[in-house]
């Protein structure tokens, strides 16, 4: 497993992560991509899948890199405090690797909802703080309002059929130290096993690469994700199996020839 640093942190975590929305694979898909090297775990307060996650790590908490998010729906100083020490309980923890504000929302002022992100840095309840869903002026505005600690991560949606980042956020994420946690990076299994939304053409490029390289289209489309420098995939599944599959993303990279295929063809 291919790793990278996280932010400007000197901490290096796995280009490939375990994603854990709508996850009901229980602890063998979590412990098997552990055990391949996939050792960060993206959770939420949202998700409902906190309990399993802590359930998956338990005994090998120290190997595991836990991201979760208080959700964008309270973002008081008091709510976001609040929220993490429920997450610390459900995932049965001490603390968060990275605690991540899941959507931005206006209601409640950047400053108050930073504070609450910085304070927990101070008290040793999160490692390091990120975002996800954040455009440049959200991050322009929630870096500004950080006193001691840097925003360290943005979580947003990119796969090879969405590519909207790639105008602006991702070069601002680049030149400012901010590590992309690529969500939906299989397109919700659309670029995996059964292509169900894309052009012949796409898909005919995607099964020609497969088939030279002899990686799955799966592993493709992430390996396409993570060869952007700063950019990490954190798929979901269910599956041992299809975890093993994904975990095999990591370790060889796409010549640059195709990546410049699937750049043209999507
Ligand atoms: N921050 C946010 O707002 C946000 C939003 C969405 C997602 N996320 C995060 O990103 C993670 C991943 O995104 P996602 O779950 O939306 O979509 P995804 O990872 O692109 O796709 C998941 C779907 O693909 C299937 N799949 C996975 N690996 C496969 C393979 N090798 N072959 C065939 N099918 C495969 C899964 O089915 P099986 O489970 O049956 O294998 C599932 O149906 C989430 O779990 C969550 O942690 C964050």
């Amino acid at each position: 497993m291919e790793l990278k640093e996280l932010g400007n942190t000197g901490v290096m975590i796995p280009e490939i992560g375990l994603g854990t929305w709508r996850y009901r694979g229980g602890v063998e898909p979590l412990q098997k991509g552990i055990e391949l090297g996939a050792t960060l775990i993206d959770t939420a307060e949202g998700y409902g899948t906190e309990e399993i996650v802590g359930k998956a790590v338990k005994g090998m908490r120290d190997r595991v890199f836990i991201a979760t998010k208080v959700s964008g729906r309270r973002l008081g100083y008091d709510d976001v405090l609040r929220a993490a020490e429920g997450s610390l309980s459900e995932l049965g923890t001490d603390y968060i690797d990275l605690y991540q504000v899941h959507w931005p929302n206006s209601s409640y002022p950047m400053k108050e909802t930073m504070r609450a992100m910085e304070a927990l840095v101070e008290r040793g309840i999160a490692r390091f703080i990120g975002v996800s869903n954040f455009g440049n002026d959200e991050l322009r505005e929630a870096s500004a309002a950080l006193r001691h600690v840097p925003i360290v991560s943005n979580q947003v949606l990119y796969n090879l059929n969405e590519r909207g980042i790639e105008k602006d956020l991702l070069p601002y994420c680049l030149a400012n130290g901010i590590t992309v946690l690529a969500y939906t990076p299989l397109d919700d299994g659309n670029l995996a096993s059964k292509p169900r939304f894309m052009s012949s053409k796409r898909i005919r490029v995607l099964e020609e690469i497969s088939r030279e390289t002899g990686k799955t289209t799966a592993q493709v489309a992430l390996n396409w994700c993570t060869s952007r420098e700063n950019v990490i995939a954190i798929p979901k599944s269910d599956s041992v199996e299809r975890t093993v599959e994904n975990c095999g993303a990591s370790g060889w990279r796409l010549p640059d020839s195709d990546i410049a295929r699937l750049d043209s063809a999507f």
